[in-house]
């Protein structure tokens, strides 16, 4: 079953980027006060990186762009380099003219997470939903950090990581030891990812391929969250060959 997805295959993880900054920089282009939701992870950087050429380069302007982060680690403030608030902040946000009071990221350190998670909703709701959500995609199939067994219509909530997502996060490139990596997470769920008016997910390598198969093709369960893109009218995903090695 592939239901609605949208497959865009690119011939490398450069591509995969300038097309996903295109998809945005076309929107915002039509819509300068788009509401985005972006994604944090190694996948990603390099679209932010050409949005941020964009940016220099093409006079592309975010300045009316609102924009809600998928999630960020319980327990660390935006300060900590590996907060998803200081990724955004290094990555995308201070090489762009978005404005810093338009991005929004969970805060990590909430006094009352449940409130935390309230605003985050209730903020999308008064910015009109989002308009165009980036998303990546776990080894395991999750989205955000929506873990297998995520309820098609969860909402964003304190959760707990599998060990096999602190693993792929204390690989190096982010954390360097799994004892680092924190146990719980603020995440969008993925009744909110799903409200999104359009979706675009992005994976690289072969590492991925076996979740993209799984969500594209494998049954519509919350065993494999991204499947549960499945319906969703308007959601491509734009990985390389690597990442689509496993489809049939
Ligand atoms: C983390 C993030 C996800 C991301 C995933 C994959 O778990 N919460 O949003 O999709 O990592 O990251 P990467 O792109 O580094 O493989």
């Amino acid at each position: 079953m592939s239901g609605n997805i949208k497959l865009q295959i690119c011939d490398s993880a450069a591509a995969v980027a300038t097309a996903a900054a295109t998809a945005f920089a076309d929107l915002i282009r039509t819509r300068p006060d788009a509401v985005i939701g972006l994604a944090t992870g190694s996948t990603p950087e390099a679209t932010y990186t050409e949005m941020a050429r964009m940016h220099k380069d093409e006079g592309l302007t975010m300045a009316g762009v609102t924009s809600f982060n998928l999630d960020e680690y319980w327990g660390l403030g935006g300060d900590h380099e590996q907060s998803y608030r200081y990724f955004m902040n290094d990555r995308l946000f201070r090489h762009v003219d978005i404005h810093p009071w338009n991005t929004h990221v969970l805060n990590g350190k909430a006094r009352f997470p449940a409130l935390e998670c309230r605003s985050f909703e209730d903020r999308i709701l008064a910015a009109g939903g989002v308009d165009l959500w980036l998303l990546g995609i776990g080894g395991n199939g999750h989205i955000a950090f929506n873990e297998p067994g995520s309820s098609v219509d969860s909402r964003t909530r304190l959760v707990s990581l599998t060990q096999e997502t602190i693993d792929a996060n204390s690989d190096g490139r982010f954390f360097s030891d799994p004892s680092e990596v924190p146990r719980c997470a603020l995440s969008a769920g993925i009744g909110t990812i799903r409200e999104a008016r359009a979706l675009i997910l992005l994976a690289t390598g072969a590492k991925k391929a076996d979740a993209i198969a799984a969500a594209v093709e494998g049954p519509f369960s919350p065993d494999c969250p991204s499947s549960l893109l499945q319906d969703h009218p308007e959601c491509t995903f734009i990985i390389d060959a690597a990442a689509a090695s496993m489809l049939t």
